[in-house]
């Protein structure tokens, strides 16, 4: 059985009658910079997110540094994300030499989201300690955080809240897609993401005009008019070509998302009765859960992940090393987060993609319980 932990040429069958003609069009008229197919998919996200506005930038690492730098900041400027997540989220303060910003990392829960209880007691400890502050959630592995939580605690600390919706695209809390509940929020559109370009692209998502035209500007040199700069910015626009994918992509991306829910639901029923095994858990706060990443924790996560690969059988570990074990970030190994730490050494992703098939899903549980015997 050839296994395949995601299957984006099965998006490209799906997609590319629809896609040629305008590929084609685009390379007729040349508009590879600023084309209006980016325009297009611009509205069609801020409809689909129900948000008011949303800009194509060029990846999701830049959508975080587009947004942080949006916010109006003093120095210096706490910003708060979860300790287990993808570096991208982290890195984006290094890029900001204008603001001293100070990071912190807050330890998850079983959800693997920020823990809210922690974030407001660091909070209560350590808010006098800058003069601003920004929280940055991070709805991983497709399940969005306790977004409530989280707003009454920026509220309370006055802090902003940067959403990284990378790994959620669909997700819904407080009956809302994620993306348009925080002040502004990243995506990343990375290929293998619920929606992805075939190559390097991200959107950003607000409500608030003011961050929409400083994210506008700041992508494009901080000029909002030509050779008119009011801010530094950087070169950070979408790609045409990439917005032409991801806007096709996108009137899949509910079908996909709910095809990836089946999937999940196949997974939890078939690991029922296994007490090794640690399924993903649905917090009751939120309303959809778009399962990015199908993840399960398990005690001898190595020695499984060396099973499953002699047994075709693809795996990825979403993330081996804490943030602060990372080489640029050694000094934030003062955050002693305990579940992030334990979870590093236990999470396994499964394949996980729209297209799996029932065969290929009894197949992966039967082997893990083979090995957890
Ligand atoms: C949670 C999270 N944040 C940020 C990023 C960065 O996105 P990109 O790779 O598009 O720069 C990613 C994905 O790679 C991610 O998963």
């Amino acid at each position: 059985m050839d296994i395949m932990f995601n299957n984006l040429s099965k998006q490209w069958d799906m997609i590319k009658e629809d896609v040629t003609p305008r590929l084609e069009a685009l390379f007729k008229k040349s508009d590879f910079i600023g084309g209006k197919a980016i325009g297009e998919f611009e509205e069609n996200f801020a409809q689909y997110c129900g948000i008011k506005y949303a800009v194509g930038v060029s990846n999701g690492t830049d959508a975080l540094k587009l947004s942080l730098a949006a916010f109006e900041v003093e120095s210096p400027c706490g910003v708060i994300i979860p300790a287990n997540t993808f570096i991208a989220t982290a890195l984006p303060v290094t890029y900001i030499s204008d603001i001293t910003y100070d990071l912190i990392l807050v330890d998850c829960d079983e959800y693997y989201q920020i823990d809210v209880e922690l974030l407001e007691l660091y909070l209560k400890k350590n808010r006098n300690k800058w003069k601003s502050c920004i929280i940055i959630p991070v709805h991983l592995y497709g399940h969005p955080s306790n977004m409530k939580r989280i707003l009454e605690i920026a509220e309370e600390f006055n802090c902003f809240i940067l959403e990284d919706s990378s790994q959620a695209h669909g997700a819904m809390v407080l009956n809302k897609k994620v993306g348009g509940i925080g002040d502004i929020s990243a995506f990343s559109l990375y290929p293998g993401k619920n929606l992805g370009a075939a190559g390097d692209a991200g959107v950003i998502t607000t409500n608030n005009e003011k961050l929409y035209k400083k994210v506008k500007s700041l992508r494009n040199y901080g000029s909002s008019e030509k050779y008119h700069y009011d801010f530094k910015g950087w070169n950070n626009r979408l790609d045409t070509i990439q917005a032409i994918i991801v806007d096709e992509k996108l009137k899949h991306l509910d079908k996909w998302n709910d095809m990836r829910i089946e999937k999940a639901k196949k997974y939890d029923d078939l690991f029922k009765d296994n007490n090794e095994i640690i399924t993903p858990k649905t917090a009751p706060y939120i309303n959809k859960q778009v399962y990015h990443i199908y993840a399960i924790r398990v005690e001898e996560r190595d020695k499984l992940q060396t099973y499953l690969t002699k047994h075709n059988i693809p795996t990825i570990i979403h993330y081996p090393i804490p943030i602060e074990k990372t080489k640029p970030f050694k000094h934030l190994e003062h955050f002693d987060n305990k579940k992030a730490k334990q979870y590093a050494n236990e999470l396994l992703s499964l394949p996980m993609h729209p297209f799996l098939t029932e065969e290929e899903i009894e197949y992966i549980v039967e082997r893990i319980k083979t090995f957890t015997k």
